[in-house]
């Protein structure tokens, strides 16, 4: 079963067919299944991102997409995870997109749900589309990956897309570092890089990827910088002024503005935030392709009749 749940379980050689794919998208390349293919995306926690585009990809792949919210639906009674999508499975869907707050939802799924699952985020363990998309903006900038030097700065404690971008970018050839309070350091990820202070890796790197301070995570709201983020850890409009000439802005938003970075930088001109998003779709694209083409969907047996 052609599941998407991590980055860290695709190869090399999948990421790069996916990017490719994408950048085929991205030139207004149509691809539609042979046969009618129905999905569904299941958001457990907000997103204005990750769902819209997930939603536009499918609708410009042609898919039909089932209408589902966690509001009305029978979650509301207690229903579990797994009945959900089994239920959905059961009426005839092809794929789900499913985010969810619990770190590792789908180990409850894989292996008893025969349709392909997509990781729009799993609390704070993996967002693969977001990588992918990262990677893709990354390529479109660069060309390649070796030696570039990714910073990655901000609430890594508890960050999704840190953890998905690191593991991808050192196996891609890139240097990896770290940065932001120590106290949201996570030692899991010295292995893909080593923590540099902010400065420092703000001037050095190629792409500067900034972290949401993700205070829905923290627990008791976590430690009130009372202001006092965007001067420490922050992308000022000083620190932008010392970046490398060519060295470009990532954060895979929603940006709090004066915070993680100055207002005035999120549209500047070493800015990708929006181009970020735009390039999520043509990767939830190429994501979805093969999920369908691999999943089995797009076979159509003619001959299949009632016996
Ligand atoms: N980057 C991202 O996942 O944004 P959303 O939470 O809005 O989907």
């Amino acid at each position: 079963m052609n599941h998407l749940l991590t980055t860290t379980a695709l190869t090399i050689e999948e990421i790069n067919d996916i990017l490719e794919d994408a950048q085929r998208f991205s030139t207004g390349e149509i691809w539609q299944p042979k046969k009618q293919t129905f999905v569904a995306n299941l958001f457990f926690e907000p997103s204005t991102r990750t769902k819209s585009s997930f939603y536009m990809a499918e609708r410009k792949l042609g898919l039909d997409v089932i209408p589902f919210e966690t509001e009305t639906s029978s979650v509301q009674k207690g229903e579990t995870l797994y009945d959900t999508v089994r239920t959905l499975e059961a009426i005839g869907l092809d794929a789900v997109v499913i985010r969810h707050h619990e770190d590792q939802y789908f180990d409850e799924l894989v292996g008893k749900i025969n349709i392909p699952i997509l990781n729009a985020g799993d609390g704070c363990g993996h967002h693969p589309t977001q990588s992918l998309l990262d990677l893709y903006t990354i390529k479109s900038e660069f060309g390649h990956f070796r030696e570039l030097k990714v910073a990655i700065i901000g609430d890594l404690r508890h960050s999704r897309v840190a953890r998905s971008n690191a593991d991808v970018l050192q196996r891609l050839g890139a240097e990896v570092v770290f940065s932001g309070p120590e106290e949201w350091f996570d030692e899991n990820l010295l292995k893909y890089g080593r923590y540099q202070p902010v400065d420092e890796a703000m001037e050095t790197a190629d792409v500067v990827m900034l972290l949401r301070i993700q205070h829905e995570r923290h627990e008791n709201g976590g430690r009130d910088f009372s202001g006092q983020y965007h001067q420490a850890f922050g992308l000022t409009v000083e620190r932008e002024r010392r970046m490398k000439p060519r060295s470009i802005i990532m954060h895979p938003a929603p940006v709090n503005r004066d915070v993680e970075i100055a207002d005035c930088l999120v549209e500047c001109e070493r800015s990708r935030i929006f181009q970020q998003m735009e390039n999520g779709v043509y990767v939830r694209m190429a994501v979805l392709k093969r999920s369908i083409i691999q999943g089995g969907v797009n076979h159509v047996n003619h001959h299949q009749k009632w016996s």
